[in-house]
């Protein structure tokens, strides 16, 4: 169909965004078209898009507006460069995105993946005329290929969608209802991935934790673990954990199945139970701290990260004070620290919000600071230690050095030893004493 075609897909946002846009890489590739690595060399060049941050809106306006002046490329099929904007973005603002940005071509929603290469189609046979769907049926689209960055990484949506409705969030509005993949569908997916060489499997759903509601015999997510655990895969890692549908279940899982990662990241959102009110989260701190307090109990050295909202409408002095003692007080590996950023159509957006934007970019500087600082101490435990790394490729801090993952998902950065290549690790899992630990990395040689 698109023969002689090249694509370059551009990617906003969480990790079910990028493993959407392995999605349509896979699905254009087997129709002919072929993957670029730069926008120049693209015929079609595909935004996969988030809503949740208002950064993401303007760095799609940016990026496709400048995208005017871009040359075609000279042995284009087409002799035009077509745009294509998918994801939330796409979900949200529709046809809006044609008045907005007049060199869009197409349109397509978070459940029209698979109409992607129609539109494109339509829009080559009529020159452009600005193709759109946006449909709200929402399904899993299992059978489209994909495209993955590492042969051995696979990422496996369990649910798609939300039903918790953060007042600050703008997800269950774009992504819709959650729904539940069928369990024996995930297990095989998982069996399949093995056999084809996959060593981690990441489990995907805006709350995982609250899987199963919508299937029949209502199975949970420790069913889930279960079975994917069953199918002998070395690594499983999953996200999002939403806290207040974090069942002991989970936690035991930790502690029985061996190829469960020792991390897990249980976005926190703030310190202050005025504001967690107030965002519609349902759990207390001290509920929280609970959570953590039995994680660490179960799996000793747990690696733990979460997510931030600093600046939330309402947020005084003191909740901020709150949430920094919070962090301080867990010792997290990593922590995502956001700017609350107001999203038209969602409660939040309509509550008095009168903090000085100085105000809130300095408590959002105290806590990076603070972040920093644990990350660095909560590393420091593994110096000495020697751990199995899953070797990714070679690192961007230098050559004759190779970069991985340890369990707890730190990045490791191993020698090369003197005979080898980097191409005989990657995708390998090999044993590394640690020597060296800094904030966003450890160090260390094949034990
Ligand atoms: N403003 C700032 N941060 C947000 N997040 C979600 N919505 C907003 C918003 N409106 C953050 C939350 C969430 C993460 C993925 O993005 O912390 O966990
Ligand atoms: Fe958004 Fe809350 Fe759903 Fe996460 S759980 S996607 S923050 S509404």
């Amino acid at each position: 169909m698109f023969d002689n075609s090249t694509f370059f897909v551009t990617t906003f946002g969480c990790q079910m965004n990028k493993h959407d846009s392995e999605r349509i890489a896979g699905l254009l590739e087997s129709l002919g078209s072929v993957p670029v690595d730069s926008l120049d060399d693209a015929d079609f060049a595909i935004y996969m898009t988030c809503c949740v941050r208002e950064r993401a809106d303007e760095r799609l306006l940016g990026q496709v507006r400048s995208m005017k002046n871009l040359p075609v490329r000279p042995s284009s099929p087409y002799g035009k460069r077509f745009v294509a904007i998918g994801g939330c973005i796409g979900q949200r603002d529709g046809d809006g995105l044609f008045d907005a940005l007049p060199n869009v071509d197409v349109v397509f929603g978070t459940h029209n993946m698979e109409d992607l290469p129609r539109l494109l189609q339509d829009a080559i046979e009529s020159g452009s005329q600005r193709a759109s769907i946006i449909d709200g049926r929402a399904e899993f689209h299992d059978e489209l290929p994909e495209d993955r960055e590492h042969p051995w990484a696979a990422w496996l949506p369990i649910t798609v969608g939300c039903n918790n409705f953060c007042t600050y969030c703008i997800v269950p509005y774009v992504r819709g209802r959650e729904i539940s993949r069928p369990i024996e569908e995930i297990a095989q997916s998982a069996r399949e991935y093995v056999v084809h060489g996959v060593k981690e499997i990441t489990l995907l759903g805006q709350n995982v934790n609250s899987y199963g509601r919508d299937l029949y015999g209502r199975p949970r997510f420790d069913d889930v673990l279960d079975a994917v655990s069953a199918s002998g895969v070395e690594r499983i890692r999953f996200a999002t954990s939403h806290p207040k549908d974090l069942t002991d279940g989970v936690i035991e899982r930790f502690a029985t199945l061996p190829n469960l990662m020792p991390a897990l990241h249980l976005p926190v959102q703030s310190g202050s139970n005025r504001i967690l009110t107030k965002m519609n989260r349902n759990y207390t701190v001290e509920q929280y701290l609970g959570l953590i307090e039995k994680l660490r109990r179960i799996r000793p050295g747990i690696a733990l990260s979460t997510d931030i909202i600093v600046g939330f409408p309402g947020e005084s002095e003191k909740d901020f004070q709150a949430t920094y003692d919070l962090v301080e007080r867990v010792g997290y590996s990593q922590v995502f620290t956001f700017i609350y950023s107001k999203r038209a159509g969602t409660p939040a957006a309509e509550m008095p919000d009168d903090a000085p934007h100085e105000v809130v970019q300095e408590r959002f500087q105290r806590l990076v600071d603070l972040v920093q600082d644990s990350a660095y101490d909560v590393n420091q435990s593994d110096v000495g230690l020697t751990l199995p790394v899953l070797i990714e490729g070679e690192s961007k801090r230098g050559r004759g050095l190779m970069s991985g993952k340890s369990p707890k998902n730190q990045t490791v950065l191993v020698d090369v030893p003197g005979d080898g290549a980097i191409g005989d690790y990657a995708g390998t899992i090999v044993d590394a004493s640690i020597t060296e630990a800094r904030r966003w990395y450890l160090k260390g040689s094949i034990a």
